[in-house]
């Protein structure tokens, strides 16, 4: 168990804040929506951390935390409705998702292995100094045990993570307490994902134009990560493989090897100390590089359902299903 310090909200606790993110561990830290329980985003192992700090049973992409815009386009790729919306509302509660920029150092995991990035730049002067400090995208969902409140102060997130982090930056109470809006721009009408501290209705206004909602129309929002349709391999998934057959891909977790690995067109071993934070922050890319194999199926090894297994079955399961 981990002891999870109390950091003050002046340089010195910020800068003890950034060391940690940058040597992956985890700090929650406030907005001026919710607490976020932030991980160095381009650090796989350390989103994974997060995770299991939540105890998640599943991935959902998550928001990058920047700086500033000029970060964000490293990120990501603004088309006009995106830098308008950046430039009227950042910093804010507003997060964008847009298409990855080819410069894009979020990792898989945190994008769940999508095509797009949720990035959005805080207003709270704390998480602005501690993002500059740090240099890097911070992930942060809420700072809060799966299914339970999002926090809006530090007592909050001890009494949901105290000793499953490294520390929590003592910035009193958020004031707007509720996440921020999500809105994706793809291409198209920009479609509203999450409603928000930022009104639909000021979005609209500045854009001159409706978001898109409802899958056909409706009013009612979609669910969180509905849109962007979960990240699936083309190729076939086959579960809790006992062998490889000829022509397939595998995907392998602990020290044994699946019978039959010298017919495999390409294997990779998810973790060979049978570590699921090291499964889990492997879990995208991998899927992605045995894809591009060419392979039609993709053999995947047994992976216990404990801890981050539950989340890392919960995705292959999907793709196993997505059909
Ligand atoms: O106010 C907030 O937004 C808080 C503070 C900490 O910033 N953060 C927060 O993060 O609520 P989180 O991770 O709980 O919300 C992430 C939501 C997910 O439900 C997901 O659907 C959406 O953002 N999202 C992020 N990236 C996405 C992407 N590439 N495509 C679609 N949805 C995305
Ligand atoms: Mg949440």
């Amino acid at each position: 168990m981990l002891r999870t310090a109390r950091l003050t909200a002046d340089e010195a606790g910020l800068a003890e804040a950034a060391t940690i993110l940058k040597r992956g561990g985890l700090v929650a830290f406030p907005t001026e929506t919710v607490y976020g329980l932030g991980a160095d985003a381009t650090n796989a192992e350390a989103v994974a951390g997060i995770y299991a700090a939540k105890d998640r049973p599943s991935f959902n992409p998550l928001i990058s935390h920047v700086e500033s815009l000029k970060a964000a386009k490293i990120q990501g790729i603004f088309d006009e409705t995106a830098r308008k919306l950046a430039e009227a509302f950042w910093p804010g509660p507003l997060t964008l998702v847009v298409p990855v920029a080819p410069t894009c150092t979020v990792s898989d995991l945190a994008r769940a292995g999508l095509d797009s990035v949720g990035l959005r730049v805080p207003a709270h002067p704390l998480a602005h100094d501690l993002l500059a400090a740090t240099g890097r995208p911070v992930a942060a969902p809420s700072a809060n045990r799966s299914g339970r409140v999002s926090p809006t102060d530090p007592d909050h997130v001890l009494s949901d993570l105290d000793g499953r982090i490294d520390a929590v930056v003592d910035g009193g109470a958020s004031d707007v307490g509720v996440e921020s809006t999500i809105v994706a721009c793809l291409g198209g009408t920009p479609r509203l994902l999450r409603p928000g501290g930022v009104p639909r209705e000021a979005i609209e206004a500045l854009i001159r134009q409706r978001l898109d909602t409802g899958s056909e129309g409706g009013k009612s929002p979609l669910a969180p990560g509905m849109l962007a349709s979960h990240y699936a391999p083309r190729a076939q998934v086959r579960l809790n493989a006992a062998e490889i057959r000829p022509g397939e891909a595998a995907l392998l977790f602990g020290p044994t090897p699946l019978q039959g690995n010298e017919q495999a067109k390409a294997q990779l071993n998810l973790s060979k100390n049978g570590d699921l934070k090291e499964a889990a922050a492997h879990l995208f890319s991998y899927l992605r590089q045995l894809d591009a194999s060419g392979a039609r199926t993709i053999a995947v090894a047994p992976i216990p359902e404990t801890g981050l297994g539950e989340a890392i079955n919960d995705r292959l399961r999907r793709a196993a299903a997505e059909r």
